[in-house]
């Protein structure tokens, strides 16, 4: 067929060309088919009131054979997408189709947008677009706006790339995507790597199509841009009428796009040419001057190759490695080397003898080796696990699975480099690449530890400020830019992870770097070296490759040989967690995943009552009893929380210490359902970190989000009993969890009263409650002290609460004591008694009298007797 249509091209000299006019209401359209002067008098031809409506599909293009439409395969070297429009890229260039669009940009100040002042919008170089500029410390927006119907199912395709980066906690530079005012695409997403590609369905129906990138400019985010290299609109007319070169030529007949010729070819126009033999190309060359002669060959063209250890010995040959860009017709391999010893094994290897082949083999799951065992895997003791090790660092030729490539910032591959080379002892980037050049090295790793960790050795050479970046699926991970000698790590977490390492040149220079090994642990390469201990809250039986992790409620023993339940007052929340000691004033509940209220919560020198608010009864998770009890709280409580409670634009539901899995009728949780403490109904767009304004999509959705799942702290404060709840779900704007904390103001006058939200702060959450159950419970020196009258030589005392403490029970602290008859002390009896003392006291003079009158008396009576 290809042979065919070309021979047709070049026998005949006829060339027909087909123009086609607007379609009418009733969807139709002429054709006109004008031919050169030998194709004969028929031409021009006319064929009136064509269907518009006839479809053809990508890589075709409507034509008119034998007086009927059809669709024909497009030639080699150009391509059709089947009724649409691109714009850059493939299609028509930014520098002609940038006037089809509306590119704006506003700067947003005290919360004001400004629309094209000071800034700029959309420009285009190498056929890229790049968003604009504006000066530091704005809020600045790139849009770019145009519109379209589409007549069949169709998609459009953005191929973008665009700078996030973390600034303060925020994440800084969103992309989206609009059609027709509904948000379709939102990327925040830290990988400023790699260019991506988003394809969006589309219905047949009018568009608006509209894109943003929104970015803030600072001192630590210097020059952040989106970058858009090509959107594809497939589905706006039926059918292609003709189809689009190739810029760089290269693919077959029917392409629906773009091909390139592959190393050691260059497109001719027609066809992917072998370049003379003496000269080379690299991949995507065009016309023959683009093969260049080829280079001296170097040990870095070939790769050795080591024969199977027979009999204790083996051969090692040299072969070329693929693609041969160098002059190999001038140069001899070296020759092969023969007898030679057998390798060492890697570590965690052992010898395996079969026949009289010997190989180095990993040591199975669960056994390591090590260098005096003696060639035999051992188990690993319970309690440790096989902790496998594998080291790359032979670079005779790509290892088994890593890729490799370069691409220029526009998306396009690199002209003058394929990617990292091997270089025997270390891979190497090469030197003097183009600026704007990316270099990349990729692999799977598959991490079935606990944990993994990647640590490679690199070096820069002739260091003039080039960086050397990785990604962990798609995210960036670190950055190395250190001119010496370094060890670079990547942690990863269990599972299987895309890693990319990216060298970026700072311009064209000599500069280039190595990376002498890589070395993995934890993963299910290579073999154990060693055993290593489990961490607490997992535990391992003997010959274990991992660590099985312990269930919630539950930690390891102390040898990591198997799971225990938490002991009274202590819970381990999560899968493979400890056992951390409940806070004071709380309990652990029954299977210990989780710490609980009781009804007294005794703290260091107060007891506060919290029976009658935390509603815990026997069954865990319910609202047993307690104030939600009375009717008129019903509608304020729901399962074991207090709410909705409103505040900051949101519902909040708040428990005091009694988890429960919040079920709201149609509002789903944003993360994972989990217990939690206290759960706030918000927004999902506030949950996204998309900046307020941006969007009308999604404007009612809300979701659930939990505040805290679990009880961190129990504590006095001045101004009453303030509980902590912590590890709520993941609050990306901050990067750290949701928390929040309900105070349990004392105020007596409030008596119960009702808990409200006061305030937030970055992902924390405050509650205050003003009510007696702040205070604490009475001590007999707190409590005031009243009595009755005495009656009957008694009286009866009392202690009642005094202002600042409240007592738990109805019943009251009462006893009697003796006393005194009050008559007594009436004023009648005073004056009574007054005038008795008077009388008692002269009777007392009277008797003194009479006894001194007396005494004189008898002197005088013995003094007349003895005279007489
Ligand atoms: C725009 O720039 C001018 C000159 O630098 C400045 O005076 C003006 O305040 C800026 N406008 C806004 C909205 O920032
Ligand atoms: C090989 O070397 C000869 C002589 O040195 C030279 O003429 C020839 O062009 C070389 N061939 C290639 C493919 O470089
Ligand atoms: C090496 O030995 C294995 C058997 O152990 C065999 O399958 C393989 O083909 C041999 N390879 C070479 C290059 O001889
Ligand atoms: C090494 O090469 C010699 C000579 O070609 C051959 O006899 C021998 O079998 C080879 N040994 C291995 C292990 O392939
Ligand atoms: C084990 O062997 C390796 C390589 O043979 C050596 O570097 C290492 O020091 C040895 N370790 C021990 C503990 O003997
Ligand atoms: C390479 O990847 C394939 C497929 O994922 C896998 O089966 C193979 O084991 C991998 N090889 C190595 C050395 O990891
Ligand atoms: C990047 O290269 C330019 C010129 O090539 C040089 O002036 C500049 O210092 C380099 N940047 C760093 C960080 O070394
Ligand atoms: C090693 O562990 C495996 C699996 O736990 C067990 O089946 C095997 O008997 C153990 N071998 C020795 C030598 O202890
Ligand atoms: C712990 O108990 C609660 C309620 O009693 C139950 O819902 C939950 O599933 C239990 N968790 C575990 C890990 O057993
Ligand atoms: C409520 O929040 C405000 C700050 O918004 C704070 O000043 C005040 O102390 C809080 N009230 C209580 C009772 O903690
Ligand atoms: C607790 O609730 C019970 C029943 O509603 C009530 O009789 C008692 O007075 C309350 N206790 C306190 C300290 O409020």
């Amino acid at each position: 067929m290809w042979s065919f249509l070309l021979f047709t091209l070049v026998s005949s000299d006829c060339v027909k060309s087909n123009y086609f006019t607007e379609c009418s209401a009733s969807l139709t359209r002429d054709i006109i088919v004008a031919g050169s002067s030998d194709c004969g008098k028929e031409y021009p031809k006319i064929y009136p009131s064509q269907d518009c409506t006839f479809p053809c599909g990508p890589g075709t293009y409507l034509d008119i054979t034998e007086g009927a439409m059809s669709c024909l395969p497009c030639q080699s070297g150009t391509y059709s997408i089947g009724g649409g429009e691109i714009l850059g890229g493939d299609g028509e260039s930014w520098e002609s189709s940038l006037s089809k669009v509306i590119s704006e940009c506003y700067i947003n100040v005290d919360d004001i947008d400004y629309y094209n002042l000071n800034c700029t919008g959309w420009t285009q170089s190498d056929n890229i677009l790049i968003s604009g500029e504006t000066t530091k410390g704005y809020t600045y927006t790139a849009g770019l706006s145009f519109s379209f119907s589409i007549v069949k199912q169709g998609t459009v395709t953005v191929t973008y790339r665009k700078d996030t980066v973390h600034l303060n906690g925020y994440k800084v530079g969103f992309f989206s995507i609009f059609l027709n005012l509904e948000m379709k695409h939102f990327d925040d997403e830290i990988d400023d790597s790699t260019w991506k590609t988003i394809t969006l369905p589309l219905d047949p129906g009018n568009y608006e199509f509209y894109l943003e990138y929104r970015t803030m400019k600072s001192a630590k985010n210097i020059e952040p841009h989106a970058y858009v290299s090509e959107i594809r609109v497939i589905g706006t007319d039926w059918s292609s009428t003709h189809c689009h070169p190739c810029k760089r030529g290269g693919n077959l007949p029917g392409s629906s796009k773009c091909d390139l010729c592959d190393f050691n070819y260059y497109w001719d126009g027609f066809d992917c040419k072998t370049c003379p033999n003496d000269k080379y190309s690299l991949k995507g060359s065009v016309g023959e001057e683009s093969c260049q002669p080829r280079l001296e060959c170097t040990e870095n063209d070939y790769k050795h190759i080591y024969s199977n250890c027979t009999n204790s010995s083996r051969n090692l040959t040299y072969q070329w490695k693929e693609p041969i860009l160098c002059a190999y017709q001038n140069y001899t391999l070296p020759s092969g080397k023969y007898n030679l010893s057998c390798e060492t094994c890697k570590q965690g290897h052992f010898i395996e003898k079969t026949g009289d082949v010997t190989k180095c083999v990993a040591c199975p799951d669960g056994k390591y080796i090590s260098n005096d065992t003696n060639n035999k895997c051992e188990n690993c003791t319970a309690g440790y696990y096989a902790l496998k090790i594998y080291n790359y660092s032979d670079w005779t030729e790509l290892p088994e699975n890593f890729t490799t490539n370069c691409i220029m910032t526009d998306g396009t591959v690199c002209l003058d480099s394929s990617g990292w080379i091997p270089s025997t002892y270390y891979l190497t980037t090469g030197k003097n690449l183009q600026s704007h050049s990316e270099v990349f090295l990729n692999r799977y790793f598959d991490i079935e530890s606990n944990f993994g960790i990647i640590k490679f050795e690199y070096e820069f050479i002739n260091f003039q400020g080039g960086s050397l970046d990785a990604y962990v699926d798609g995210a960036w991970s670190g950055g190395w830019s250190q001119s010496d000698f370094q060890t670079g790590t990547i942690s990863l977490t269990q599972g299987l992870h895309y890693v990319q390492w990216t060298y970026w040149p700072n311009s064209t220079n000599s500069e280039e770097i190595r990376i002498y090994s890589i070395k993995i642990h934890g993963s299910i390469e290579g073999g154990a070296k060693l055993c290593a201990k489990c961490l607490d809250g997992s535990y391992s039986t003997s010959g274990s490759a991992i660590c099985s992790l312990c269930s919630p409620g539950n930690s390891s023993n102390t040898d990591n040989t198997g799971c225990i339940p938490c002991q009274n007052y202590y819970y381990s929340p999560i899968e493979g967690s400890k056992c951390y000691k409940c806070p004071s004033g709380t309990i652990s509940n029954n299977n210990r995943t989780n710490c609980i209220a009781t009804d007294y919560t005794y703290l260091s020198d107060e007891t506060f009552y919290l029976g009658n608010i935390t509603g815990r009864g026997v069954t865990e998770g319910v609202y047993t009893t307690g104030i939600c009890d009375m009717p008129s709280s019903k509608l304020y409580c729901h399962q074991t929380f207090y709410g909705p409670l409103p505040g900051d634009k949101k519902n909040f539901y708040v428990s005091v210490m009694n988890p429960s899995q919040i079920v709201l009728p149609s509002v789903s949780y944003y993360f994972k359902p989990t217990s939690a403490f206290a759960y706030a109904v918000m927004e999902k767009k506030e949950l996204t970190k998309f900046k307020e304004g941006s969007s009308d999509v999604c404007k009612n959705d809300k979701a659930v989000v939990s505040l805290g799942s679990i009880v961190s702290g129990v504590n006095r404060v001045r101004e009453g009993l303030k509980i902590d709840y912590s590890q709520g779900d993941y609050c990306d704007k901050y990067q750290r969890t949701y928390n929040s904390s309900l105070l349990l103001y004392c105020d007596k006058s409030a008596n119960i009263g009702w808990p409200a939200h006061n305030n937030t702060r970055h992902c924390f959450y405050e509650f205050v409650w003003k009510t007696k159950y702040g205070c604490p419970v009475c001590m007999f020196e707190d409590m005031n002290t009243i009595y009755s009258s005495c009656e009957n030589g008694k009286r009866t005392y009392k202690k009642i609460e005094g202002s600042y403490c409240i007592l738990p029970f109805d019943g009251d602290i009462e006893w009697t004591e003796p006393c005194w008859d009050p008559v007594l002390f009436s004023w009648p009896m005073l004056v009574a008694g007054i005038l008795i003392g008077i009388l008692l006291l002269s009777a007392l003079v009277s008797l003194l009298m009479y006894v001194k009158y007396h005494k004189g008396y008898r002197q005088l009576e013995d003094q007349s007797r003895n005279i007489s």
